[in-house]
């Protein structure tokens, strides 16, 4: 995976004819997008089908799943899993986000489990791995993220082709602080020794806009950027694909 990988995920928000609205631009405006760049699209599972059938079947646009179930069916209520993504047009599946280990309980177990799946259905996996504002300030902020990689990728076969977001929890959304790239690198070099023996791309997540997005794309070893916020709208996502092809 050698291009710049540059991705949104929209989280709870957008309506269907928002999503429509967004991928349609998206699609219209991507002959003149940056070949070196891969763009991703994470729209919440009601949109995801949507988003899909609003690109042409060539889009390079790849559409993901912002959490999907260890289990294929059954008495789940209110999940879904990821032959069902895949079914509605994912190819990859964000796993293990701060907010979702934060306010629902995700833990390293159900994160292992759940990208075992998206690998058993050959998807790729985006797993989310950062440090709270307190492990920061304690300087244990590559220790905590090379141990949340070990255990998001354990019994995976070497060679995989894995995504990792470096997202630290005190840089994400309102009142985060954006990481500087002083601050990414060695979470970053920790993250990628943690998966030597994989196909792993890194990128970084966190208060990403288009004035940070070049600086921290210089950061050896990030390889791409994802974002919240700044790039829930069109326009603020094609210009951080355009910075990026110009890193
Ligand atoms: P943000 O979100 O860019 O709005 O801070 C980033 C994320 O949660 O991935």
């Amino acid at each position: 995976m050698t291009s710049t990988w540059v991705g949104t995920s929209w989280k709870m928000t957008k309506t269907l004819a928002e999503a429509r609205a967004f991928a349609r631009g998206l699609a219209a405006a991507e002959p003149a997008l940056p070949a070196e760049v891969q763009p991703f699209v994470i729209p919440p599972a009601t949109a995801l089908a949507a988003v899909r059938a609003e690109l042409p079947a060539s889009s390079r646009v790849l559409v993901g799943a912002q959490d999907a179930h260890w289990e294929d069916a059954g008495p789940w209520t209110g999940e879904v899993s990821v032959p069902q993504v895949a079914d509605a047009g994912a190819r990859l599946v964000e796993i293990g986000h701060s907010e979702r280990r934060e306010a629902f309980g995700e833990t390293d177990e159900r994160i292992r489990l759940k990208v075992h799946a998206t690998l058993r259905h050959s998807l790729v996996p985006l797993v989310c791995v950062g440090e709270p504002a307190a492990v920061r300030a304690a300087g244990g902020q590559a220790a905590y993220v090379a141990a949340q990689t070990r255990a998001a990728f354990d019994g995976v076969a070497a060679g995989t082709r894995v995504l990792v977001a470096y997202e630290p929890v005190w840089a994400i959304g309102e009142g985060g602080r954006p990481a500087t790239p002083d601050d990414v690198e060695a979470p970053v070099a920790a993250i990628r020794a943690a998966t030597a023996d994989l196909d792993a791309h890194v990128l970084y997540g966190g208060s990403v806009d288009g004035e940070n997005a070049p600086a921290l794309l210089d950061v050896p070893g990030v390889g791409g950027l994802f974002v919240g916020r700044a790039a829930w709208d069109l326009a603020g996502f094609l210009t951080i694909l355009r910075v990026a092809a110009r890193g």
